[in-house]
């Protein structure tokens, strides 16, 4: 029966706990998408869980999405992102960025040239997105063509092997949460009628191909994938939700890669013990998990590790505080994408909270 506390084995790498620290935008790079140095403390701070995941990080100009994201591929990035991964293994923590192209999503103001944003077909969001000169609705997106998903599945390939000449673990492909890969499998964003539209199989090519490039580029221990099925965040429909990543899980068994991270916004369903038990690899469980819930899930076998966002954003030391059933920090939403350190690098640690 695991615990929390236990080791675990992803890939050809030990984690010493099986706490993870998930993915969170924090929007503290540059316009060049080059993260400032005390970037580096703040994943030094969490270094304490088995596994950190970075924040979601764009592989072309085309990707970008929010304000003040990081990017990995320009030297400037990659040497900026090596002070990260030099400080977390320095403390002996493992690190895996996550990779994201951001599609539909995107405003023009984040784009070259202010260009349109690209997406399978050219189906706009509902909603709106936040830049530094307010709120804006999201625009239509232009339909790509197939070369040019040929050039992204090489973008995810490239910004792969930068990844691990900053020196990161692994890399997370971001297949979740309604942003390009999410909305090629999708029902409503994806209207196509050639190899990558219609049928289930055609859905997740672009998924399969991005992962078939990116281990092929850095190995599939070096590989892990988040998605997250059925949710509608940033306005997406999966009309067949339950047997599309039953499909996608089928497949993903063949690809031995370093672990699958499902977490998702579903409100409607809770999918882990649907998923889990389909996956014969390293399974990740994530989204509003508390210690009571996660350590449930272990106990029953549901996953092999659990994934905690504001939690260990706002708790530099999650794990020592759940070793000593300590009362947590609230977090901050107010700065959670603001620039600068506040509410970034200044959530007190035990001691410290203890000494105020
Ligand atoms: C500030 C913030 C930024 C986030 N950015 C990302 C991201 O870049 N990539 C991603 O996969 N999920 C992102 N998420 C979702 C988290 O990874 C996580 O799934 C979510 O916070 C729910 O887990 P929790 O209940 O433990 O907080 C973000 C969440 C927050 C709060």
């Amino acid at each position: 029966m695991a615990t929390l506390f236990d080791g675990l084995t992803i890939g050809d790498i030990k984690l010493k706990n099986r706490i993870i620290f998930a993915p969170m935008t924090r929007s503290r790079a540059n316009d060049e998408g080059v993260q400032p140095d005390f970037v580096a403390e703040y994943y030094e701070q969490r270094v304490s869980g088995g596994l950190s995941i970075t924040e979601a990080t764009n592989v072309s100009p085309m990707a970008k999405g929010y304000v003040r994201t990081p990017g990995v591929y320009t030297p400037q990035q990659i040497e900026s992102w090596k002070k990260v991964t030099e400080r977390v293994h320095t403390k002996d923590g493992k690190i895996f960025m996550q990779l994201f192209h951001t599609g539909r999503i995107a405003l023009p103001d984040f784009l070259p040239g202010n260009t349109s944003p690209v997406a399978p077909s050219a189906v706009k969001a509902a909603g709106e997105n936040y830049t530094d000169d307010g709120m804006k609705e999201f625009v239509e997106p232009r339909e790509l063509s197939v070369d040019e998903i040929a050039v992204i599945v090489q973008d995810f390939a490239t910004a792969a092997k930068n990844a691990i000449e900053a020196g990161f673990d692994g890399v997370e492909i971001h297949g979740a949460n309604g942003y390009l890969i999410q909305q090629f499998l999708s029902t409503n964003v994806n209207k196509r009628t050639d190899g990558y539209g219609g049928s289930i199989e055609n859905r997740s090519k672009f998924l399969f191909e991005i992962l078939d490039a990116v281990t092929e580029a850095i190995g599939s221990e070096r590989t892990g994938l988040r998605l997250s099925p059925g949710g509608e965040f940033n306005d997406i429909k999966e009309d067949d939700a339950e047997e599309l990543y039953k499909y996608v899980i089928a497949k993903l068994n063949d690809y031995g890669l370093a672990y699958l991270h499902i977490g998702t916004f579903d409100q409607n369903r809770d999918w882990h013990p649907v998923l889990s038990p389909l996956y014969s690899g390293v399974y990740f469980a994530g989204v509003g998990f508390d210690k009571d819930r996660a350590e449930k899930v272990l106990a029953d076998g549901g996953a092999d590790a659990i994934v905690f966002g504001k939690l260990f954003l706002a708790n530099p030391d999650l794990p020592e505080r759940f070793r000593q059933n300590a009362p947590l920090n609230t977090p901050d939403e107010s700065t959670f994408y603001t620039p600068g350190e506040k509410g970034y690098t200044d959530y007190p640690f035990l001691e410290m909270a203890k000494a105020v």
